[in-house]
């Protein structure tokens, strides 16, 4: 992948009336949603990726425009997978959302063109617009279609050019409002947009602009808190990130490299190992957290007037226990890792949160910043003893006055949990796709859809 040459420049192609007005749309969006089994219901968990598609699909359908949604969900092994259907998911938009969608049983061929057509006789018979008023009429045919998941045929993912086609064949204009995706390089993200015209969703452009203003223009200090499990998923990340950063708050399971890496004990604690090819060249996370802190050993932080210190911050104090289960919080200690404990530490142990003078520094460092980007908890906060270092990073980032950016799925996770979901600026569903944007890639998804200079 390009690195981008000017992020402040980049300017995504939106779709004009013109565009669009009484076309065949083809919108890819990102409905890999989480769904449970409710009785022998099939619901939708979380439907933020649906909700932000809308403004867009209203668009279209003011104008006349026959809308044709496809997504994929999940990973599926085969084409006959039902656990993966987009099914439940029409079915929770007709339901709970009142939108009029037809589900079509497939993503290509016959059954697709037919709908088309159905469609297309609609409109020259109907002047009927928005979402809700054609659910109310039921003698107007619906003009948006859910396909079947795009997963279901390999040709997807492996971006096949004759697939791309087959997806594109009577279709006039492609939409891609599925950030969440853009890191994919597959057909209905990148093949597709070589036989139609191809644009970006209002949502999209969105969450782009929103990365896209942090890197480049961010109000000062800017503050990026990283944690969660992988280090693989955000290493890329940190290293562009702390290049951009005033500072950079680490914690979770990615904080573990960073302390072994600065010579600190992690015992049990995990610390993910990396693929093959990097294990081939003798590289490890540990060598990568050390070179970053390396790197960035000792910079000037804007703190009422700049001081030196450590641009890569990592805990300073940890909460250990025997294991990820524990319920007795009489079995977690406190390892302050400034000075020797006062208790025999064990090989056994696993660091699992981070500590209260770890918390106490972030706080102090967050209160100082105008923007604040957080990706990844501090430690295992589904286990209540676990989670204060999640809970007060989340409230103290929650009630900043920064202009505050969150984003991936287990960070939206915690803070849906401690209901703190309403008291962020800017909520990103998007997790591998936003951490490759910010690790300065140019996203396949995103170079098609790019105004040209
Ligand atoms: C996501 O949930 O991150 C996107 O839908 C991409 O899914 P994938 O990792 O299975 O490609």
């Amino acid at each position: 992948m390009n690195k981008y040459d000017n992020l402040e420049n980049m300017k995504l192609k939106l779709p004009k009336i013109s565009d669009i007005a009484n076309k065949v749309v083809f919108v890819r969006v990102d409905y890999n949603v989480p769904l449970k089994k409710v009785g022998n219901k099939i619901v939708v968990v979380d439907d933020e990726r649906i909700k932000a598609s809308l403004e867009t699909i209203s668009f279209l359908l003011e104008n006349n425009a026959t809308v044709v949604l496809a997504s994929h969900l999940g990973r599926p092994k085969s084409s006959h997978d039902m656990h993966f259907s987009l099914q439940p998911i029409a079915d929770y938009m007709n339901g709970s959302l009142n939108i009029p969608i037809k589900f079509v049983k497939t993503c290509i061929g016959k059954e697709v063109e037919e709908a088309i057509i159905q469609a297309k006789n609609k409109i020259t018979t109907s002047n009927e617009t928005t979402v809700n008023k054609a659910h109310n009429d039921n003698s107007i045919q619906p003009s948006i279609f859910l396909l079947e998941n795009l997963r279901f045929h390999k040709e997807e993912e492996e971006n096949d050019l004759e697939f791309s086609k087959k997806l594109a064949s009577h279709m006039d204009v492609y939409i891609n409002e599925a950030f969440s995706t853009t890191h994919r390089a597959h057909a209905s993200i990148v093949g597709i947009t070589k036989f139609l015209p191809a644009f970006a969703g209002f949502a999209l452009e969105k969450e782009v602009n929103t990365f896209a203003k942090m890197m480049s223009n961010p109000k000062r200090p800017l503050i990026i808190v990283l944690g969660g499990a992988k280090i693989s998923d955000k290493v890329g990340a940190i290293e562009h990130l702390a290049n951009i950063a005033d500072i950079v708050l680490v914690g979770g399971a990615v904080a573990n490299s960073f302390l072994k890496a600065d010579g600190h004990e992690t015992f049990k604690s995990y610390i993910e190992d990396v693929p093959a090819d990097l294990k081939k060249k003798n590289i490890d996370y540990v060598d990568v957290a050390c070179s970053l802190i390396e790197e960035h050993r000792t910079e000037k932080m804007l703190m009422n007037g700049y001081i030196p210190m450590p641009k890569i911050l990592h805990p300073i104090d940890v909460i250990a226990a025997y294991s990820l289960e524990e319920k007795d919080p009489e079995k977690t200690f406190i390892i302050d890792l400034t000075k020797e404990s006062d208790f025999k530490k064990s090989e056994k142990l696993f660091y699992l949160d981070i500590g209260p003078k770890t918390i106490k520094l972030y706080q102090e460092i967050l209160g100082h910043s105008k923007t604040i980007f957080w990706n990844g908890p501090m430690g295992v906060w589904e286990n209540p003893i676990f989670s204060r270092g999640t809970k007060r990073i989340a409230s103290t980032i929650a009630m900043s006055e920064a202009e505050t950016i969150i984003g991936g799925g287990d960070t939206i996770g915690a803070i849906n949990h401690f209901g703190l979901e309403k008291q962020f600026n800017y909520i990103s569903a998007a997790g591998g796709a936003a951490l490759d944007l910010l690790s300065g890639k140019m996203l396949p998804g995103i170079k098609p859809i790019l105004e040209e200079k």
